[in-house]
């Protein structure tokens, strides 16, 4: 597929595609939350946790090989149990309609003005998805923006987004908001070039997270 590639087809998302898209989602949830722990957090101190296992173990009179290993492996569980938790976290309090497909389908498939849309090849086959939120009379939210793997990078991403953006200006909207994360850098570029602008930058969970806030005003665009 070129970037020029004029086989793609748009459409609303519909329930026999909750399986492909809802994986999308999901891997970037999965993605946000390894990346944050361990860029973050859990790799920094990783060092420190296997430093004082190492102590502890040495203190006790264990020999270095037994020690090294069993350091590493206390680090290794310790971020799998935060990474565990943390992803928990974010699908059943921030993105509850990642918890299942069926509550996927039902999210997306309610007929309100939140609405879902997908990239399809002429075959059918679902590629990227990228949903509108209704946030007020003027303004919608750009949600679950996402390119199947083995088709990033080709101009489909930019493509639906034209498409959303489309949509959303013929629903009324006036203004589209959206939110990404400091490990979303390929969703930053895309959002800059497509004439998104941040309007504010906030960081959580003590520096777990940067989340970064752009805005587009559909008027100028
Ligand atoms: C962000 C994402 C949807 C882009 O989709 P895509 O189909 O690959 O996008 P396109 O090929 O249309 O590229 C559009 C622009 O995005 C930027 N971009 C995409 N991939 C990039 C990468 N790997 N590195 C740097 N910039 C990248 C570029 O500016 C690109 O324009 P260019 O090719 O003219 O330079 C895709 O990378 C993705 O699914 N990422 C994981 C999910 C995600 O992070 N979603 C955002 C949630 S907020």
């Amino acid at each position: 597929m070129s970037k020029e590639d004029t086989s793609l087809r748009f459409r609303q998302f519909e329930a026999d595609d909750a399986p492909v898209v809802y994986s999308f989602c999901l891997q970037l949830i999965f993605k946000q939350s390894c990346w944050q722990l361990r860029k973050k957090t859990m790799l920094n101190r990783g060092w420190m946790i296997s430093a004082v296992t190492a102590s502890v173990l040495l203190a006790i009179g264990l020999s270095w090989p037994v020690t090294l290993i069993t350091s590493l492996l206390c680090t290794y569980l310790l971020i799998w149990i935060s990474h565990t938790a943390y992803s928990y976290y974010l699908r059943h309090n921030r993105y509850q309609d990642l918890c299942s497909t069926a509550a996927f389908v039902a999210r997306w498939c309610s007929g309100g003005q939140d609405r879902l849309f997908v990239a399809t090849l002429e075959d059918g086959t679902v590629i990227a998805s990228s949903g509108i939120v209704h946030q007020d009379i003027d303004t919608c939210e750009l949600v679950r923006v996402a390119t199947e793997e083995s088709y990033q990078r080709k101009g489909v991403g930019r493509a639906l987004m034209k498409y959303v953006l489309r949509q959303s200006t013929s629903f009324g909207y006036k203004t589209v908001v959206l939110k990404t994360s400091d490990v979303q850098t390929e969703a930053q570029r895309l959002y800059e070039t497509s004439g998104f602008s941040l309007s504010k930058i906030y960081t959580v969970g003590r520096g777990i997270m940067t989340v970064y806030y752009y805005k587009l005003n559909l008027t100028d665009h």
